[in-house]
Parts: structure tokens; sequence; C-alpha cells
């Protein structure tokens, strides 16, 4: 197999023809069978070029299934699969991603809550769905179902992240670069591997594992997706700014049990955190300034 390659392919055939045991760490965002209904004012519906994402929820949740065990299969042992998707909704059934994870062979060590901020649905159905999940899949190392824990350097991340959707992008469902720089460089660390993005669109998980040094293996079906994406990592340079950016993030002054032995503060919260209360208090605040101008 040759690295830091794309292979155009349905991602599921082209899975079956890899040795077990190869890959470190995957990272994807797979289509999320959204029917191509447009659902929102905000943004235009997502239609990709080449895979229409209209399946029926059995077939999907299979298909989906069957992927996740693939990649089971060619991760080595102790390696991970960070699989982003969101909860849906068909004429009021909900369907969850945990429904079919479940069903895989992965240990699901943590479930990620991804705030956009913002999301293209704002009908009022329900609370504006501006979250997505990131799950944090697991294969074991023998019977140990654990894992290695971070290094302390990663401890100021929680598990909700806040980034906005990425914008300056022309693929119709791209995550931003800082997802895979932040699930590289937490796992990986310094050490040398080979990164799999098996739904890899706009190249945004190859970019990052360029940037960080690690082998890269994308798969997608779209030649036209492909084509940018080759465009995108010849040019990796562009984006490492943000890359950068991301891993000033994992820096800590003082780890927790340094902080303990001297007796120093060891609680998390921040009491400049923004809460809800905060937030509505500061709307009210200015209502009531309008009011009085
Ligand atoms: C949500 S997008 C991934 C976007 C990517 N994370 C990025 O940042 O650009 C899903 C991708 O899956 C691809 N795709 C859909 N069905 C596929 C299949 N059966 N095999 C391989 N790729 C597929 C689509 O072409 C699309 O690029």
């Amino acid at each position: 197999m040759e690295l830091n390659n794309i292979i155009c392919g349905n991602t599921l055939d082209v899975l079956r023809t890899f040795e077990d045991g190869i890959v470190d760490l995957s990272i994807t965002s797979p289509p999320y069978n959204k029917q191509e209904k447009h659902k929102g004012w905000l943004v235009k519906n997502v239609k990709y070029d080449t895979y229409k994402d209209i399946k029926t929820e059995e077939e999907y949740q299979q298909e989906q299934i069957d992927v996740l065990n693939e990649i089971y299969r060619i991760t080595k042992e102790g390696g991970s699969f960070f699989y982003n998707h969101k909860t849906r909704w068909d004429r009021g059934q909900m369907f969850h991603p945990i429904q079919w994870l479940c069903k895989t062979n992965w240990v699901i060590r943590q479930e990620i809550i991804w705030d956009r901020m913002i999301a293209a649905n704002i009908r009022g159905w329900r609370y504006w769905q501006v979250d997505e999940r990131i799950y944090w899949l697991y294969k074991p190392k023998g019977n140990n179902k654990i894992g290695e824990e971070l290094e302390s350097r990663h401890a100021l991340l929680t598990s909700i992240w806040r980034f906005a959707p990425e914008r300056n992008n022309p693929h119709p469902a791209p995550f931003p670069i800082t997802l895979p720089a932040r699930i590289i460089h937490s796992v990986m660390n310094g050490c040398d591997g080979l990164v799999l993005d098996p739904y890899c669109g706009s190249g945004t998980t190859l970019v990052a594992a360029k940037l960080l040094n690690k082998n890269y293996l994308g798969i997608d079906i779209s030649s036209e997706y492909i084509d940018f994406a080759v465009r995108r990592l010849s040019n990796a340079s562009s984006e490492k700014q943000i890359v950068d950016e991301e891993l000033q993030r994992h820096v800590v002054q003082k780890t927790f049990q340094q902080r303990k032995e001297k007796g120093e503060f060891t609680g998390r919260f921040k009491s400049d955190a923004v809460s809800d209360n905060t937030i509505v208090a500061s709307q009210q605040k200015s209502l009531e300034l309008d009011l009085f101008c």
C-alpha cells in the first residue's frame, strides 16, 4: 500500500483490501444520510457530487457498522477511531449514533460534544441543534479496555469542544482543521504512525496529519474532491498557522499533581467562564439599555 496517498473508491470495498493492524488512528465524518432534504434557511443543504445521501436508515446503519468493523480490523491494538456524527430525526423519530456504535466491535471511550455555535436548521420544532458528537472509539490492547492516559499537557481540554464549522472550503461538508489537529496531537503525541480518513472529502484530516509529521491515507468516492485534497496537501503550509494555534491550547503550566503537592488551587472551574445565565443576563442588560435610550 502506498502511504501519503488518497484512494478513489467505495470505502468499504477499499478497506476490505487492507491488511490487519496497520492503522494507528482514524478520524472521519461520514455522510449523515440526510436524504438531501433542504431543512434550513441559513445555508444550503448538503449535496455531494458523486454520492447520493439517500439510503434507508436500516441500510445506512448497517453500512456504517460494516465500515466501523473493517476499520477496527485494520487498526493496531491500542489504536483509536474518532467518529464525528450527529443526532437526526425523520418524521419525529430520533436516530442516535450510539444505536449503531453499540453494535460494532469498538469500545466507546468517550462522547465529545462539538458545540458548533451555529447550524443550518433554525426551525422551532426543537431547541436549535448546534451540536454534533465526536466518538472516541478504542481498540483494546489485550484485555485492557481503558488504554493509556492522555499526557498532562492536554489537560485543559474538556469533553466539550467549541469551534465554528469550516467556511473557507468549497466542499459541501468539511470539518475545520482544528478538529483533526487536536485529535492527532493529543492521541499520537510525538509518535510516528498512520492516520486514516475513510471519507476524506477535501482532505482536512490528511492536511493536519501532514503538518503534524504523520503518515496519512485517505479514501473518497469523488475524484473531484480528491483532486482538491491533493492540491490542498501540496499547499499544506498555508494552514500551518491554524494548526499551530491549536497546539498552543495543549500547554499546562503546572500539573494537577504539582498544584496539589503545593497546596494550590486544584479546581478546574474558571470564574470567567461564560454560562448560559451570564449570556442571558448580558442580553437582558443590553435590552434594558435599549429600552432606556
Ligand atoms: C462529510 S464528507 C467528509 C468531509 C471531510 N471531513 C472534509 O473535511 O472535507 C463525507 C465524504 O464522504 C464521501 N463518500 C460518501 N460515500 C462514500 C463511499 N461510499 N465511499 C467513499 N467516500 C464516500 C463524500 O464524497 C464526501 O466527500
